[in-house]
């Protein structure tokens, strides 16, 4: 690499911000109220979110999801619950920065994978769901392998959000698709991580995001009625929870050229509205 080159890529950096899943009324009020904000202070290139719990905790609508995307997210990933909602099916097909798990059965509407340009440059996100404690999925390793192998070589920037509850699946699809994507972040749990880190070939690694949310209760519901489900074996109705509202995301800072991750930071922040 040149002297030339190496100071040009000091100035090629993408910075991207993902936010974790973002669970109902507090998390979608405190990412429409921020986002923003964050992405002036951060200088942020293309904010992504999780957006599978929007609607409640249940998927999304098509007019939230038009509201967020108007708010300045550019593109929202998914999981399990991104179908709990039957009116997201026409939207997701029509709505390609709206992603469904790759790994999905063939035929299932909407993408995993989404090519756009981002100042210029052309980036790539895609969407997997792991396997273990969850629903049936294809193989997400063989799909993810796929996936990169499908887009052209020319898009460097690449990020990959790994829906899925087992620690394990995520460490090992970092480890998978390190030196080929930019980064790979988890979502799903909504219990934030603190393993952020560059893996040996250039991609940036977090376990999990975490929850953009109320933390006030279990994983995004009353702890009432959480607690009341576990210790009862009659079924309880869990309302969201309210209060000790935090967004919580990852900011990576990508080198245009090589699409190599330089840097990842968790961010945990409080929220009032
Ligand atoms: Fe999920």
């Amino acid at each position: 690499m040149s002297l030339l080159t190496g100071y040009s890529s000091l100035f090629l950096t993408m910075r991207i911000l993902v936010i974790g899943d973002v669970v109902a009324r507090p998390g979608r009020i405190a990412v429409l109220e921020r986002i923003q904000d964050l992405r002036e202070q951060h200088h942020i290139d293309l904010a992504v979110m999780n957006a599978e719990n929007v609607a409640g905790g249940f998927s999304i609508t098509p007019s939230l999801a038009d509201e967020l995307f108007a708010s300045g997210i550019d593109v929202m990933t998914s999981g399990n619950h991104i179908f709990d909602k039957r009116e997201v099916i026409p939207y997701i097909a029509r709505q390609e920065r709206l992603l469904r798990p790759a790994n999905y059965p063939l035929g299932t509407p909407g993408s995993g994978l989404w090519i756009g340009e981002v100042k210029g440059t052309r980036v790539a996100v895609c969407n997997l769901i792991g396997r273990v404690f969850m629903g049936p999925a294809d193989d997400p390793f063989r799909v993810a392998d796929e996936v990169v192998k499908s887009i052209p070589p020319e898009v460097r920037v690449r990020v990959v959000d790994m829906h899925a509850e087992a620690t394990s699946e995520k460490v090992a699809m970092g480890w998978f698709l390190d030196g080929r994507v930019s980064s790979v972040t988890g979502t799903h749990t909504h219990v934030q991580t603190a393993d952020e880190r560059i893996l040996p070939s250039g991609t940036a690694y977090l376990t999990d995001i975490g929850m953009t949310g109320s933390h006030s209760g279990v994983i995004g519901m009353n702890r009432e009625d959480v607690i009341a489900r576990f210790t009862s074996v009659t079924t309880r109705r869990a309302e969201n929870s309210t209060g000790d509202t935090r967004i919580c995301a990852a900011l990576i800072d990508v080198d245009e050229e090589t699409g190599r991750a330089r840097d990842i930071k968790r961010l945990n922040l409080p929220h009032e509205s």
